[in-house]
This record gives C-alpha cells, sequence and structure tokens, in this order.
C-alpha cells in the first residue's frame, strides 16, 4: 500500500529514487512522483500512472539535487491522478511530504486548516500533512530544530497510520522521517543515506540498515542520522548487517517475478527446513523459547491470516491437530479482530504474514496480546512489524517475494508450519516417532519432487492457452486439497480476472452444482487415495453435466477419463499441497500471460496490505 523512498548524499538523487521507486511498485501503481531540492527550491515531478512514466519525464534527468523523496501510490483518498499523485506540498510550497498509511482524522484536520486560511489541491488525506507542518511552523514551536519540532507537532494531530518523509528548501541538509504502522528502514551509506518502505529497494546500495520502530523520528543527513522517540528524546540505534542477496530481487532472466518466484520453490523450502529438520534428529528451533510443560498447558491454538497465508494456515491446522492433538482454529484476521474470540493464557496464537505487515493481522495479533495469550509469528521479511509486536518469530526463508500474487511464501508457510507441528510433536511425545521420522523424510525430498512437479510447465501453458477466455471456473477438492482448491482459484482470480470458486467436493451439489453447464471447466485435486474414490465421483457428477475437467493427482486415475490430468509425485498428504498448488500457480500464471495481462501487478492489488 504505496512506497516511498528518500534519498540524500553525494550522488544525483533522481536515478536513486526512481530506481527504488521500481523495486516498491509491487506497494502500489496507481501513481508516482517525486521532490527534490534543486537550487534550493522544492521541484516535483509526478503524474498517475505506473513508475515508468518517470523515467523520461521531460527535464527529471536534468535535476542535479542530491536530496530527494519519492512515492508510487495504492490509492486510498481520491481516485489516480495527477493532484492526487505525491509529493504533496504545503500552501508555501517550503514543505514536501510522501506517506505510505491512512489519515483517519484528516477531514477534520482539513476542516480547521480551511478555517484558518489553507487551501488544498488533491482529495487526499495525505495534503493535511504539509499544511499542518507549515502551520505550526510559523505558529513557533518549542524545540531546538524547528523543523523537527513542526513535524513532530503535526504528527501529533494525526490519527491513523503513516510512513512519513519531509524535505523543505529551509532546511537543505536533511531528510526528516517518522512511523507508525507502517513500514520505514533506513539504509546506511558513505557519504549518503537512504530511506525506503523496505530492504530491497535499496539493497543495490548498501546492506547496512536501521528498522524504525513505530512512533520513532529520524532526521537523516549527508553523513549521519539522529534517532529520536515519540518525545523527541534523542536515542543511539544500532545498525543492522541485511545479508540478502541484490539480484535476489531481480527477475533473472524470467519474464516475470511471479515465474521465477514459482521456480524459486524448492530453493525457498532448502533454507526454510535447513538447520531446523534433519533426518535421525529432533527438530530444532533455535530462537523459540517453547516449552513442553507450555504445550501441555495450551487448549487452542488459532492460526490468523489474510488470503494466501490463510490458506497456508488451513493446511497447518491438519498438521499441527494430528500431530500434536490440540485443536486448531484458522481464522481470517479481518473477522478474529472485530469477533471477540475466546482467547485467554492457555490460547496459542500464531499469525502468519509473508510481508509482516498486513494491518489486520497486527491488529489481530495486538487483540490477543491484550487478552493474555502468548503470540507468535510466521513471516518472510526480517524485522517487519509483527515481529516486533509477537512475543516469538519464525522466520519462513524464501527470500524476497516480489510479485503480488504470492507463490514461494505460500510453500515456504506450509513447510515451516509442518516442521514447528513436528517440532511441537516431539516436545509434547503426541505421536510415533518412527512415523514423524517418516515425515520428516518426505519434508526433506519435498524440493527435489517440486522440481519434478515444475517439469510440467509446458503442459500447464497448453492447457491455460485453451481455457483462457473462460469466464467462470470451478475449484473442488476435499481435505487438504479444498484448502488446495482455495489457494488455486484465489490465483486464478487475482491475475487472470477470471471469476473462480472453490468448493469442498462434496459440498458442490448442494446448491452450486446448479452453476454447472457445457463446456464450464473444473479443476480437481486429488492427492489422498483415502478420499479419491468419493471425489472422483463427484467429478463425474460434473462431468455429466458438461463440465471440462483438469485433474490433479498423484495417482494412477488410469479407469477413468478426464479431459486433462497433470501427474505429481506422491508424498505424505500432510504436506501433499506443497506439490499440488504448483500446477496451479502455473495454470494461474499463464492464463493471465495468454490473456495479455500484467502478472506481477494485477489490478486494484497491492503486495502490503497496511490498511484495514
Ligand atoms: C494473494 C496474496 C494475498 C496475501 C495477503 C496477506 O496472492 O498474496 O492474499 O497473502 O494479502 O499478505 P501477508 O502474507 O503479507 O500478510
Amino acid at each position: 500500500m504505496c512506497g516511498i523512498v528518500g534519498y540524500i548524499g553525494n550522488k544525483k538523487a533522481v536515478p536513486v529514487l526512481v530506481n527504488g521507486l521500481h523495486c516498491l511498485e509491487y506497494r502500489g501503481y496507481d501513481s508516482a512522483g517525486i521532490a527534490v531540492l534543486e537550487n534550493n527550491k522544492i521541484v516535483v515531478k509526478k503524474d498517475k500512472g505506473r513508475v515508468a512514466n518517470l523515467d523520461n519525464m521531460p527535464g527529471i534527468n536534468d535535476l542535479e539535487a542530491s536530496i530527494g523523496i519519492a512515492h508510487t501510490r495504492w490509492a486510498t483518498h481520491g481516485k489516480p491522478s495527477m493532484e492526487n499523485s505525491h509529493p504533496h506540498m504545503d500552501n508555501s510550497n517550503q514543505f514536501a511530504v510522501v506517506h505510505n498509511g491512512i489519515i483517519e482524522n484528516y477531514n477534520e484536520l482539513r476542516a480547521f486548516l480551511t478555517e484558518k486560511g489553507y487551501h488544498f489541491l488533491s482529495q487526499t488525506d495525505t495534503e493535511v500533512i504539509p499544511n499542518l507542518i507549515h502551520y505550526h511552523y510559523t505558529k513557533g514551536v518549542d524545540c531546538e530544530d524547528t523543523f523537527l519540532g513542526a513535524i513532530h507537532a503535526a504528527v501529533n494531530d494525526l490519527k491513523g497510520s503513516y510512513a512519513l518523509e519531509v524535505i523543505s528548501n529551509l532546511f537543505p541538509d536533511r531528510v526528516v522521517v517518522v512511523r507508525k504502522d507502517s513500514p520505514l528502514v533506513l539504509g546506511k551509506g558513505k557519504e549518503e543515506n537512504y530511506v525506503a518502505s523496505d530492504i530491497p529497494a535499496v539493497l543495490a546500495y548498501t546492506k547496512d540498515f536501521y528498522l524504525l520502530e513505530d512512533n520513532e523520528y529520524a532526521v537523516v543527513y549527508q553523513d549521519h542520522v539522529q534517532f529520536y522517540d515519540s518525545n523527541l528524546v534523542e536515542h543511539v540505534k544500532e545498525v543492522k548487517v541485511i545479508e540478502w542477496d541484490a539480484t535476489a530481487a531481480e527477475k533473472n532472466g524470467y519474464e516475470d517475478f511471479m515465474l521465477k518466484e514459482i521456480h524459486e520453490q524448492p530453493m525457498a523450502i532448502r533454507e526454510t527446513i535447513k538447520n531446523r529438520l534433519n533426518l535421525g534428529e529432533k527438530c530444532l528451533f533455535k530462537d523459540l523459547a517453547i516449552t513442553k510443560e507450555y504445550l501441555q498447558s495450551l487448549n487452542k491454538i488459532y492460526i490468523v491470516a489474510c488470503g494466501t497465508a490463510m490458506h497456508a494456515g488451513l493446511v497447518g491446522k491438519d498438521a499441527i491437530e494430528k500431530l500434536c492433538k490440540i485443536p486448531v482454529e484458522v481464522d481470517i484476521a479481518s473477522e478474529f479482530r472485530y469477533r471477540d474470540p475466546i482467547i485467554d493464557e492457555k490460547t496459542l496464537c500464531i499469525y502468519i504474514s509473508q510481508s509482516g505487515e498486513t494491518a489486520d493481522t497486527l491488529a489481530a495479533l495486538k487483540l490477543a496480546k491484550r487478552k493474555g495469550a502468548k503470540t507468535l509469528a510466521v513471516t518472510n521479511v526480517i524485522g517487519s512489524s509483527i515481529t516486533r509486536e509477537a512475543d516469538y518469530t519464525v522466520y519462513t526463508y524464501a527470500g524476497p517475494e516480489i510479485a503480488v500474487a504470492s507463490t514461494k511464501a505460500y510453500t515456504s508457510q506450509v513447510v515451516l508450519l509442518t516442521v514447528l507441528a513436528v517440532y511441537f510433536a516431539e516436545l509434547l511425545g503426541s505421536y510415533e516417532e518412527a512415523k514423524l521420522e517418516e515425515l520428516k523424510t518426505e519434508i526433506s525430498g519435498l524440493p527435489a519432487k517440486l522440481e519434478t512437479v515444475l517439469e510440467e510447465e509446458k503442459t500447464l501453458k497448453d492447457i491455460a492457452e485453451k481455457i483462457y477466455t473462460e469466464h467462470d471456473m470451478y475449484f473442488l477438492g476435499r481435505g487438504s486439497d479444498y484448502h488446495v482448491a482455495m489457494e488455486g482459484s484465489l490465483k486464478v482470480k487475482e491475475i487472470s480476472y477470471i471469476h473462480s470458486e472453490a468448493y469442498a467436493s462434496g459440498e458442490l451439489k448442494h446448491g452450486t452444482i446448479a452453476l454447472i453447464e457445457n463446456g464450464i471447466t473444473v479443476i480437481g485435486v486429488l492427492t489422498n487415495p483415502e478420499l479419491t474414490p468419493k471425489s472422483i465421483s463427484n467429478i463425474q457428477e460434473v462431468v455429466s453435466r458438461g463440465a471440462k475437467t483438469l485433474v490433479v493427482t498423484n495417482q494412477d486415475l488410469a479407469n477413468v477419463s478426464f479431459d486433462y490430468v497433470v501427474r505429481i509425485p506422491e508424498t505424505n498428504s500432510l504436506i501433499s499441497p506443497i506439490l499440488s498448488v504448483v500446477p496451479l500457480q502455473l495454470l494461474a500464471y499463464y492464463i493471465s500471460k495468454t490473456k495479455g495481462l500484467d502478472v506481477d501487478k494485477p489490478r486494484n492489488l497491492a503486495k502490503s496490505v497496511t490498511v484495514e
């Protein structure tokens, strides 16, 4: 939900800002803009549309400035337009601001400022901020650094979430930043410093980062940074060295990030299980201080997340319940946070979030903490907001996921939850050791089996080219196959804009089967031998009503005829989703490609949903 970049240093700011925005475009792509200090004046270049519009915008590449801020927008208040694009300036053109987040009380602030004589050019919530800064600056603030003091006073008037960057021609040697409930990191260079919504945006320039906390301010100069708490008391902050490879966030020859990330799944799983699962030994989670006694005291586990991460939670539930014998409930974060769930100190709440920044998931976590439960975060982004709120954090090591549609994060989350379930079961002694060892062997074999599934890419491309004109699709499955069907259906919806629904196979005939008509595509996932005969019967029911069928299976279904069958390797049914989801990811990808859509940046979406 909006990406921001900032730079102050010894080189031209514009290329750094625009490159950074290109990396952050997954966070929003409705409009883009920059503001730099050129000859002691703020120069703004912005427009609606993609970041690429900035690449050759008239005059932009002539700007010599070495200080600036930048923004790529996911519209919340006001449609995508030049006026609503960031940066926004105050009426005197002395303060320029970029903002990621939402100002909830902007109507009141707008009315207040209007009464004081300010006027507004946009419909955004953000435009109140530079004007508020100007208001406090001219009124006078009780702070030695009057720029910081004015920003602090303005921020104290705001309700909502924000990551803000401010520059002013009155203070040409600094960028001031602050965050609350929206991410912001600072990259430390030599005689230069960077600001960004996430690490990969500036990873090409530095590996040394300061991870800003909620309500923390930073005044960023060319050669140093000063940090302040919410009362403007200065403090020292440690640099964190990020060992990611900068090229991990590049396409490396793939046409799209999504395809690259689908192919990275074997590696992502290897990295996620490394050092945690060793055959013949007990699983190990080094920094997870969870004891047998604590696990024994639990009467319930909640898994809470949104979208794809929630689908991973559904699969994780099966593993935890089966291996640990603890009841698990899975909930959507936006529902959980408002439904007063029954939680106490005997509940463990697990929150899954690739980005670690999803607003609803964070709010749901804070709720459980207030109710006395311990919270465990499963995330992919080091130092993300969720890691700072949760009692415990376990990371998936999938590497940066850039495509808006999540793929490798999902499979890494499922594998991590399964290894966690094995770890808990070993602590509890709740499952037969030999069977756990068999499961661990199967988990270790997943990367190789995934490589085999990826060999089906051409088949899926061919199928996609035959069915891409469909208007509706139905995904069916039982048990964890149903959960994979849900994920496959979401992938098709979000990147190919085809209406699709997922149903538990047995549920179809309780209403939805009325929609099945000649030629409609039904996709079945059949990986659990115990449930296969039942699922086959359900698919036959739609075949008799004229449906075309694609079946993803790990079994020999020679006696049954479907239009398309994609065969995947066999494995333990607790982890079969990690294999069976891949053909569905590839199918969605190639449908979207065949339709000529922007796979990595589907309409109306953003990678990181930092608003409610
Ligand atoms: C779909 C997708 C979303 C995310 C959801 C949660 O492909 O990516 O459904 O899974 O927005 O995001 P995180 O995991 O960052 O909390």
